[in-house]
């Protein structure tokens, strides 16, 4: 029998460190369902000190989400491991994740601490996390940069104060397969009392080297590999996790080990992903990528006509991905649309159902086939809505090369109607203006971007606006066929935002990050 790896998903936390990406507290609960089906063993479900959003989001996923252990970072303060502690406190099975950096650089300059006070704050940490939780892990950040005397010392101490696992994370992506599975097999050798710990493995892609250095951790004996969905995360983003779990499912006797995760929801875990964060998986992706099954010259076809291993080491319904492209028009009914969504993994609620419905139909008036990926943008922007304030009634856009770009938007909500005009330096800006009038707000446009969802000139577009207010920025995200009605959505979900008080980052995170010893988030 293989050795089995445990499967730490980090999507929700390092993965939504992404740069421009920020989830919900109901998105990430979404996700999060998603990744117990995928049955993953640990969900890391946030970094609670990070935000109230984040705190929220832990404590719910926490209390519904079962099967997997649910898992909450923390610096190693005291500060921090209460909030994750508080945080977790509803879930049946619950990890506290306490990290501090060990590499020379970090402590000198980051933390400003010498090694000794490391140790010792790493350790007061776990006793802390210990007295919520008896599963406890421990990261060294920056660990492939640290002298390895020193991370032995430190890993050796934290075991003593009670860590249940040992992370070692290649924290900028700098290591090589060699080297890495050196250190593991060093760790191993030489930390007194690892053998009854988990070691455990996160790299990140900056040399595009993440998926190499866990798998060559593994078979230098890692028990836990630490991934995301699509591979995102901090910069390049973090090992991903449809490689990982493919490359020990069809290699798994080369490389001794395998992993209790349902392939078969691979795809829509994938999916599910790119359409809520809005970080769109490139087509030659392995595994998930629209190229990843797709044979394009004549002589790879007929081979796989002929006998498809020739060309395929797995097959496309290995990692659940439909075989039916089957596309929905405006003769489709609510039960269909179901019926796809189910197939695409979103399981809505009648409420969320009927509003995609909706936007389905209007959409399928003005465009003549419904794809995959135009209802995948569709739910990602309608679904999950929260409550809002303010919708969209009508708008009016005057622009030309020789006109002074004006626009008036009419908005409903609180049982009345408010309109507002204004002139810009274009369209946008104008339309984007008008709706601040009409609400009478003043925001900072920190953000925004417009993509096609599809191909084709009827393709759906998609908006996505970040604004700022007294220092706490509010997200939002908008589709329609019509680009300027994408964006007047968008800007409109922020506002809605900002009025029901959820920004996507507050001013600064929770509990003092500024003059924290332990560094900035
Ligand atoms: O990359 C890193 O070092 C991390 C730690 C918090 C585990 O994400
Ligand atoms: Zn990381």
């Amino acid at each position: 029998m293989k050795r089995q790896v445990l499967v730490f998903d980090t999507t929700l936390r390092d993965g939504e460190q992404s740069p421009g990406v920020s989830l919900t507290p109901a998105e990430k609960l979404e996700i999060a369902r998603q990744l117990a089906r995928l049955r993953v063993d640990v969900i890391e479900a946030g970094f609670p000190v990070a935000s109230s959003g984040d705190f929220d989001a832990v404590k719910a996923i926490a209390r519904e989400v079962t099967g997997p252990v649910i898992c909450a970072l923390a610096r190693a303060n005291p500060g921090d491991v209460d909030l994750a502690g508080q945080a977790l406190s509803g879930a049946a099975r619950a990890r506290i994740h306490t990290f501090i950096a060990s590499s020379d650089v970090h402590m000198k300059f980051k933390l400003r601490k010498e090694p000794a006070e490391v140790v010792e704050a790493a350790v007061a940490a776990v006793r802390s996390a210990r007295r919520y939780t008896p599963d406890v892990e421990f990261s060294a950040e920056d660990a492939t940069r640290s002298n390895p005397e020193f991370l032995r010392r430190l890993f050796q101490a934290v075991l003593e104060a009670g860590a249940t696992t040992i992370n070692v994370p290649d924290t900028v992506g700098y290591s090589t397969p060699r080297e890495f599975a050196g250190l593991i097999r060093h760790l191993r050798e030489s930390v007194p009392g690892i053998e009854n710990a988990v070691l455990s493995v996160h790299c990140h892609d900056d040399l595009g080297l993440a998926a190499a250095n866990s798998l060559a951790a593994i078979e230098a004996g890692a028990g836990q590999v630490e991934c995301t969905i699509n591979g995102i995360g901090e910069r390049a983003g973090n090992a991903s996790l449809e490689e990982i779990v493919m490359a020990l499912k069809v290699r798994g006797e080369a490389l001794g080990a395998g992993t209790n995760v349902a392939a078969d929801q691979i795809y829509r875990s994938s999916r599910l992903v790119a359409a809520l964060t809005g970080m769109p998986v490139p087509a030659n992706k392995a595994v998930v990528g629209a190229n990843a099954f797709a044979h394009e010259s004549g002589i790879h076809q007929d081979g796989v006509l002929k006998e498809p291993t020739t060309y395929e080491i797995m097959r496309p319904e290995d990692v659940g991905m439909p075989a039916s492209r089957l596309v929905l028009g405006k003769h489709s009914g609510r039960h269909a649309l179901r019926e796809r969504l189910a197939a695409l993994g979103y399981r809505l609620s009648e409420g969320e159902l009927k509003r995609v419905f909706a936007r389905f139909k209007e959409t399928a008036d003005r465009k003549k086939h419904i794809t995959d990926a135009d209802l995948e943008a569709i739910v990602g922007n309608e679904a999950l809505k929260e409550p809002a304030t303010w919708s969209l009634e009508r708008f009016q856009v005057l622009t030309g090369n020789q006109a002074l770009p004006t626009a008036a938007v009419s908005l409903s909500g609180e049982g009345r109607t408010v309109q507002g005009a204004a002139c810009g330096d274009g369209p946008v800006d104008a339309l984007l203006k008008a709706v601040e009038n009409a609400v009478g707000v003043d925001f900072e446009l920190r953000e925004y971007s417009l993509k096609a969802v599809t191909g084709g000139k009827d393709a759906l577009g998609e908006a996505v606006v970040r604004v700022e207010r007294d220092g706490a920025v509010y997200s939002g995200r908008g589709v329609s066929t019509d680009v300027l009605e994408a964006s007047v959505r968008a800007y409109l979900q922020a506002v809605n935002r900002w009025l029901a008080g959820t920004p996507s980052r507050p001013a600064s995170p929770r509990g003092g990050g500024g003059d924290d010893p332990c560094g900035d988030l």
